[in-house]
């Protein structure tokens, strides 16, 4: 029997009605959504300018859309969020569907093998230590800043051996002007003459320069330099396809190239940088866990510097724990590219489906005190009794993170090695509130103390 789902009125082609629409979701989207969650159920639909939207926070739903229905679904390709994101991303693999997709995904894969990315973690290291060199014992600061700018510049040198200092500030205040473009402005052409549109495009045009030059110079490298070369875009750049038939395998183009990096660039560390703010965030209201934390430092590093061989499940469960409470990707959209049903009920071609990571991740139904910052939830033997579905930081299925090793060893080895010589209190009277945009950050930046460990520790 197929089921039939309730939700709010359609929203028709009334642009007022649409922008009505779009401010009450962006004003405050947990309330927004929670609420007709709590109206209508684990799933609802509606339809916006004709287009139905099914939106769901059930497991099994998640489950079905991502992994075993996966093959019925598409990354969005129109709608706000979509555009901004092609309008900046191009077809990088994040936003990229079928046959080109499938391409692009097998030929930068091996670049993100577990042994290479291994390799990568002494630098990551190194950044860690270094800003634990410049902070200050007792200086107040945002730690949300922080963090970004600090996986920023591993992802720079990572994936293209490039220490942006000098462009760093431009790279940092081209993605701030993409960020802050969200809303109804994306439908509006590109020579209109508002600062919400503007702004964005010089980012872009900003942002492309940069990039342009970087694959320009690899280019101009020969073979036998770029495969001694251990970052991304030199793999990127002699990476090549499957041979078709007879004829070798092509490479990438210039433009190609530029969606990749650039996807890389932006996937790769505003996602991270969250994770391990507001991880700062809950260590510092759970100083139980934070004592765990220390202790496990200490004891297994012994003082010396941490590497990608080093065995953290402490700090790797705090890190999960982090992200099921405060995931960086909240939702993860899909359109249907046929007839399917989901949980039992049918879900047209076209339509859009909205899976609610966030809301899974903090279901009662699914994890016993939901609310509770309790990383023990992540030991092995507890961890599978967990729901399929119900903890999808990552995503799930062919489309999961390509980036998943690196970000949980980098988040792992940045957290360990700043936690060696400081704990971090947050700053009297901070208010600390979810800002949801193409990641959930701390609205008003992350305020903290930094307390010298060797002074607070016995
Ligand atoms: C805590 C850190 C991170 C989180 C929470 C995260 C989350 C996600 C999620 C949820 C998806 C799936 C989206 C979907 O199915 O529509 C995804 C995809 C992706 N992520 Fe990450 N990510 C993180 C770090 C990274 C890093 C470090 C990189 C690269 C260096 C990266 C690159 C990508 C790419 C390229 C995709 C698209 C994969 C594809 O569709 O083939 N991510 N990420």
């Amino acid at each position: 029997m197929v089921l039939v789902p309730s939700g709010p009125p359609a929203i028709g082609h009334n642009p007022l009605a649409l922008l009505r629409y779009l401010r009450a979701f962006q004003t405050s989207p947990l309330e927004f959504v929670g609420g007709r969650f709590a109206r209508y159920g684990d799933l609802y639909t509606t339809s916006i300018r004709g287009t139905p939207l099914f939106v769901t926070r059930h497991p099994e739903h998640i489950h079905e859309v991502l992994v075993s229905k996966g093959a019925s679904f598409a990354k969005p390709e129109t709608g706000l969020g979509a555009k901004q994101l092609r309008r900046f991303l191009g077809r990088g693999l994040v936003t990229s569907n079928g046959d080109f997709w499938r391409r692009q995904r097998r030929m930068i894969n091996p670049a993100f093998g577990r042994k290479r990315i291994e390799a990568l973690g002494d630098v990551m290291v190194a950044h860690a230590r270094a800003l634990g060199e410049r902070w200050r014992p007792g200086e107040t600061r945002d730690i949300a800043e922080d963090m970004m700018s600090l996986t920023l510049g591993i992802v720079a040198k990572t994936l293209f051996d490039h220490d942006p200092r000098g462009e760093e500030d431009r790279i940092a205040r081209a993605l701030d002007a993409f960020r802050s473009f969200s809303g109804p402005s994306v439908l509006l052409p590109e020579w209109v003459p508002l600062a919400s549109v503007q702004r964005p495009r010089r980012a872009l045009a900003d942002v492309n320069e940069i990039v342009y030059g970087l694959i320009d110079s690899r280019r101009a490298e020969p073979e036998s330099a770029l495969a001694a070369r251990n970052d991304l875009l030199s793999a990127l750049v002699l990476a090549t396809s499957e041979p078709d038939g007879e004829a070798p395998g092509a490479r990438m183009t210039r433009e190609e190239l530029r969606d990749e990096i650039l996807t890389l660039f932006l996937a790769g560390h505003e996602t991270t940088s969250q994770a391990l703010t507001w991880t700062w965030y809950l260590l510092s209201q759970h100083p139980d866990v934070e004592a765990q934390l220390h202790h496990e430092v200490d004891s297994v590093l012994q003082g010396q510097p941490a590497t990608s061989a080093s065995q953290l499940p402490v700090t790797d469960r705090i890190l999960s724990e982090s992200m099921r409470l405060f995931p960086p990707v909240t939702t993860i959209p899909r359109v249907a590219i046929e007839d399917v049903e989901v949980g039992g009920y049918r879900v047209p071609a076209g339509a859009d489906m909205i899976c609610w990571v966030y809301f899974a991740q903090r279901d009662p139904r699914w994890w016993r005190e939901a609310e509770r910052f309790d990383p023990d939830r992540f030991l092995p033997e507890r961890f599978a009794t967990v729901v399929r579905g119900a903890y999808t930081p990552f995503g799930a299925g062919q489309r999961q993170c390509i980036g998943r090793h690196f970000s949980l060893m980098e988040a792992r080895l940045l957290l360990a090695t700043l936690a060696q010589r400081y704990r971090l209190r947050l700053a009297a009277g901070h208010r600390v509130e979810k800002r949801i945009a193409v990641t959930m950050s701390p609205r008003y930046g992350m305020r903290m103390t930094l307390e010298p460990r060797s002074i607070a520790a016995p």
